[in-house]
């Protein structure tokens, strides 16, 4: 029976992996919808990329939404000196044909989460959580419907990408990562502590090239041009991979190793904003709101995207 879900994103080169692999994984994921967020560029571009990359899956049944234009409180921080100017350097992808479907993502949000059978939909976050959020605060009877919750965002022994501090995702909405991360709902986070552990190596990009088809040839040029910049600010031999990890959990989650602990989110401070506070060692009797997972199987990991993406035309 294939889980039922809903991808919130924001791509992203690695937002645009992550689709795929839950594109091209049928049998496994029913993907009820692609919800558009701001972040790494803006709505309108992360829209777009987001209908580029459904199309080049094939799967142009799937619908593509575009959600919140910026944070609930903050300013938009974008992050194209890592993603491009577009948001989706790399390949040239031609112009979408599909379009956006005309309902807002979050009202999509709201409206599928009341539509099926309470529990069985699980939301994929691969983004800031403004959509998330906003769905909750609008439609509060919705936050009990949800199976689950599978985000990539937060860091702890990792520290921070965006500041010393903070990882992107939730350093740019801290305000609704606060709710999500306190709204009940089971939580599954993967921390830069996980995704730090799966590198886009010279041999894996080229893996990605063997099979010989569009898709593939499309997600090497993309990696080669965002790894770029954490090439040159780790100088490790690849660039982390961060949103396939939230959809390969979905589909083998015995590659993910975490444990049940409290994550709080820093809001006051503008040094700290957006730490993901981890009681790693149960310190406190804060309540155990997310599984925190810290590391990844990385030969695993691109075992199964190398081989899923070849499955794509
Ligand atoms: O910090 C990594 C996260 O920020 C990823 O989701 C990447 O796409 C960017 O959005
Ligand atoms: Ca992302």
């Amino acid at each position: 029976m294939s889980q039922k879900i809903i991808i919130d994103t924001d791509p992203g080169q690695d937002d645009a992996v992550a689709i795929l692999l839950a594109l091209a994984s049928p049998a496994e994921l029913d993907v009820l919808g692609v919800v558009a967020v701001a972040g790494n560029v803006g709505l309108s571009q992360n829209a777009k990329n987001a209908l580029k990359v459904v199309e080049l899956s094939g799967r142009t049944e799937v619908g593509v939404y575009a959600g919140c234009a910026g944070p609930m409180r903050r300013k938009l921080v974008t992050a194209e000196h890592v993603h491009g100017k577009t948001g989706l350097d790399g390949p040239d992808l031609p112009e979408p044909k599909i379009t956006l479907q005309p309902e807002h993502g979050v009202d999509f949000i709201v409206s599928t989460l009341r539509a099926e059978p309470a529990g069985t939909v699980t939301l994929c976050a691969l983004g800031p959580l403004t959509n998330l959020a906003m769905a909750f605060i609008k439609a509060p009877d919705i936050v009990t419907r949800v199976e689950k919750i599978v985000l990539m965002g937060g860091a702890y022994f990792e520290v921070g990408n965006i500041t010393p501090a903070a990882e992107f995702n939730i350093y740019v909405d801290p305000e609704a990562a606060h709710v999500v991360f306190t709204s009940g709902v089971p939580i599954v986070q993967i921390p830069l502590d996980a995704s730090h552990g799966v590198l886009t190596t010279r041999e894996r990009l080229a893996g990605f090239r063997t099979p010989g088809n569009r898709t593939g040839q499309a997600v090497a040029e993309m990696l080669s041009f965002s790894e770029r910049f954490d090439l040159e600010k780790y100088g490790s031999i690849g660039a982390p991979l961060h949103d396939p990890c939230v959809i390969a959990y979905l589909l083998e989650p015995d590659l993910f190793k975490g444990r049940k602990i409290n994550v709080s989110i820093e809001m006051a401070s503008e040094l700290t904003r957006g730490m993901t506070v981890a009681d790693y060692w149960g310190i406190t009797d804060r309540p155990k709101n997310v599984l925190f997972v810290r590391s990844a199987n990385a030969e695993g990991f691109y075992e199964l995207l190398t081989e899923r993406l070849a499955r794509l035309p």
